[in-house]
């Protein structure tokens, strides 16, 4: 059967997993559960991404090299996505010696097809750390908007992609130096080559509209050409030069290189999935690929790496399925603000269900849109939905069966001869089927986890109507066939529900001897017999106010800590100043006259300094390290526009300019005699 590969997004191996990364995870895994459900041959990649300046950068700030903060995360990724149960058939890294090989043959092509040249490029390089500034390790002005910008995103401003050197007023961010720009020889894609293809590619690409349409709006507008290599020494290193290749081109790549891996452990083609491909029209050969991502990085999968592929000639990925993004408490997600949950510490050591998650994140809203994550709305939908209508039919089901029949209906209804799963009962599994089916071919997994919610509902009602607890004592054949019929609607919610929820419905299989993990979509349309094997437990369990309530202020004290870090941050550096406001302020030479100690005062002093056109009276906190017999005569820097003010109880008309030396000012002055009023700047 031919392999439908799965992809998704491979994490930075920079920091710990958050629920923004889970956001595209979960329903990526969700959807290749009920691929396999529906007995689909997939093959569910992902793994590391380990280069790029951010790692170098935390690297070195921490004092271990780019391979050790790279094992740390890797290894964190692994054991969360294995905690919230996210099953990768295969999980890489880029940094291994497979997708170093992988890279540079692929780049190679790409050479070799005429789509990388050279040119001269002038690159931000900071002359005191005697190094060129890659990405991140910029800071500037973005030229398009205007707003503070890294070196390679405007992230704070319009959010374009800058190319090397294309930033403004530049600075090194581990020195803090102006930068200043040099030239050097860099290798460019030649992307521009790509607007027909891309035109014709995108038309036909599947996928979310969200994905689909901004990458249609984006090849409209003009393309550019893209800086491929980087001057850093981790990465993979370009054919030749003592550079690496930048990490958007690699890590694409390890969706290549972790399926020639997977295959090679699993005995699978490799080549018929990204060489080969399934079908072509018009030039394009495509291959049963989806890529799974976020909104985020839908740039760099629609247009990118689908021209890349082209020009390497490889087959091309029939789908791109992006996720909103996340909100935290309905404000945008933000790590430095504040604005995040912690899959590990805030929610997996705080005992929470991964099923929880799972289930908040699938039928919170549709894919495509942005998700909020609040702690009370997680505890609503799991204490009402999931437990008051789901846990609560399944517990009164199995709990009924096991307390009045052993667990076994049948022998009561073999023995009275007329049994059939009820009409109502049969359509109401078969509508949840059909519609989970076509809602998942459509990644609108909320509508799916919808369906066997609303079939659970159906149960809860059925079950109410027929008042088994009744017929119990009165009727045990007509009391059986109710339970029967529950059963059937168990067994259909266990397999329907299991791909969202995969922890708490095997276990609840097990209860009645189902395999779920090998069971297939029809299953649950069998209407066989089925028992209750062992004494049922609740499959969920509740949340408790109090422990949401520790979690959000837990959040807020978080939040609170952002905004403080941010104050002083902002204190430490200096804004970004116009010429102009420069030159609000009158600062001038100025000669002191006359100085005196201020009484009472052990810092300040009364000094008549000669500003030009006048003579203006100032104090000066600089008594503990002057002597008035000093200062007479001596030419100082004064701002002569400053609103004026009373310092123990004398006013003072302007302020001398001083070096602040740990604590004790150290006067500015001329380096010769000028005549006092005239203007610096
Ligand atoms: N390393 C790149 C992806 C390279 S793919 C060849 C990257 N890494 S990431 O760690 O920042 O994100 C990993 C995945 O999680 C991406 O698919 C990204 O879109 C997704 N998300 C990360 N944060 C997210 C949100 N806040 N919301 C939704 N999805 C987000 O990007
Ligand atoms: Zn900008």
């Amino acid at each position: 059967m031919e392999v439908k590969l799965i992809t998704c997004g491979l994490p930075y191996a920079n920091g710990k997993a958050h629920i923004g990364h889970l956001r595209t995870y979960i329903p990526a895994d969700v959807y290749v559960r009920y691929l396999r459900l529906m007995g689909k041959n997939v093959l569910f990649i992902c793994g590391s991404d380990c280069h790029g300046t951010p790692i170098v950068i935390n690297a070195e700030k921490e004092g271990i090299s780019p391979r050790d903060l790279v094992n740390r995360y890797h290894e964190h990724f692994k054991k969360i996505f294995s905690a919230v149960g996210v099953e990768f058939d295969f999980f890489g890294r880029t940094d291994s010696d497979y997708h170093h090989e992988m890279t540079v043959e692929f780049v190679k092509r790409l050479i070799e097809n005429g789509y990388v040249y050279s040119k001269e490029v002038e690159l931000a390089y900071c002359p005191k750390c005697r190094r060129f500034l890659p990405d991140r390790y910029v800071e500037g002005i973005c030229p398009y908007c205007g707003a503070v910008a890294r070196g390679d995103e405007c992230d704070q401003g319009c959010g374009r992609y800058l190319e090397p050197g294309e930033i403004k007023e530049p600075r090194c961010k581990i020195c803090g130096s102006k930068a200043e720009f040099r030239k050097q020889k860099h290798f460019f894609f030649r992307l521009t080559a790509f607007k027909e293809f891309l035109l014709e590619y995108l038309e036909k690409l599947r996928g979310t509209e969200n994905a689909l349409n901004y990458a249609r709006e984006w090849v409209k507008k003009e393309l550019k050409d893209w800086c491929i290599t980087r001057n850093l020494e981790w990465g993979v290193k370009f054919p030749g030069e003592d550079l690496v290749v930048y990490v958007w081109v690699d890590a694409p790549i390890g969706y290549i290189s972790y399926t020639r891996e997977a295959c090679r452990v699993k005995g699978c083609d490799w080549e018929k999935i990204w060489i080969e491909g399934t079908n072509a029209d018009n030039g394009i050969r495509w291959t049963d690929v989806t890529h799974f991502i976020g909104l985020d990085i839908v740039y760099h999968h629609c247009i990118f790496w689908p021209s890349m592929l082209k020009g390497a000639e490889f087959a091309l990925p029939s789908a791109v399925v992006a996720s909103g993004m996340v909100k935290v408490e309905g404000k945008t997600f933000s790590k430095s603000r504040g604005y995040v949950v912690w899959v590990e510490d805030d929610y997996l050591k705080e005992g929470f269900h991964p099923d929880y998650l799972r289930y908040y994140i699938v039928n919170y809203t549709s894919h495509q849109k942005d998700l909020n994550f609040s702690w009370k709305i997680f505890m609503e939908k799991v204490n009402n939905e999931l437990i008051a209508n789901l846990g609560n039919f399944i517990y009164r089901v199995l709990h009924f069966a096991w307390k009045n029949f052993g667990g076994n209906v049948w022998d009561v209804l073999d023995a009275s001869g007329d049994f059939s799963v009820d009409e109502e009962v049969k359509k109401a599994v078969e509508k949840a089927k059909n519609e989970i089916v076509k809602a998942v071919s459509s990644w609108e997994f909320k509508v799916a986890s919808d369906a066997f919610m609303e079939l659970s509902g159906f149960g809860n009602n059925y079950f109410q109507s027929k008042k088994p607890w009744e017929r119990v004592k009165t009727d045990k054949v007509e009391c059986a066939k109710t339970i029967a019929n529950c059963l059937q609607i168990v067994r259909a919610l266990v397999i329907l529900a299991y791909p969202v929820l995969p922890f708490s419905m095997e276990a609840v299989g097990k209860t009645m001897g189902i395999d779920v993990k090998n069971s297939k979509m029809d299953d649950a349309l069998k209407f066989e017999k089925v028992n209750v094997l062992e004494k049922p437990k609740p499959p969920f369990k509740k949340v408790e106010e109090e422990k949401v309530e520790k979690m959000e202020k837990i959040m807020l004290e978080r939040i609170r800590k952002a905004e403080e870090a941010e104050k002083a941050g902002a204190e430490k550096k200096p804004e970004i100043v116009a010429i102009d406001d420069f030159l609000r302020l009158d600062i001038r030479v100025g000669k002191i006259l006359k100085a005196e100690r201020i009484k009472k005062s052990k810092k300040l002093m009364r000094l008549e300094v000669d500003v030009g056109n006048e003579v203006r009276q100032i104090v000066a906190g600089i008594a503990e390290n002057h002597k008035p017999e000093d200062l007479a005569g001596k030419l100082v820097v004064v701002l002569a526009n400053l609103k004026p003010a009373r310092l123990m109880g004398v006013e003072s008309q302007g302020m001398l300019l001083a070096a602040d030396v740990d604590g004790k000012a150290v006067l500015l002055t001329p380096e010769r005699e000028v005549p006092p009023g005239s203007r610096v700047r």
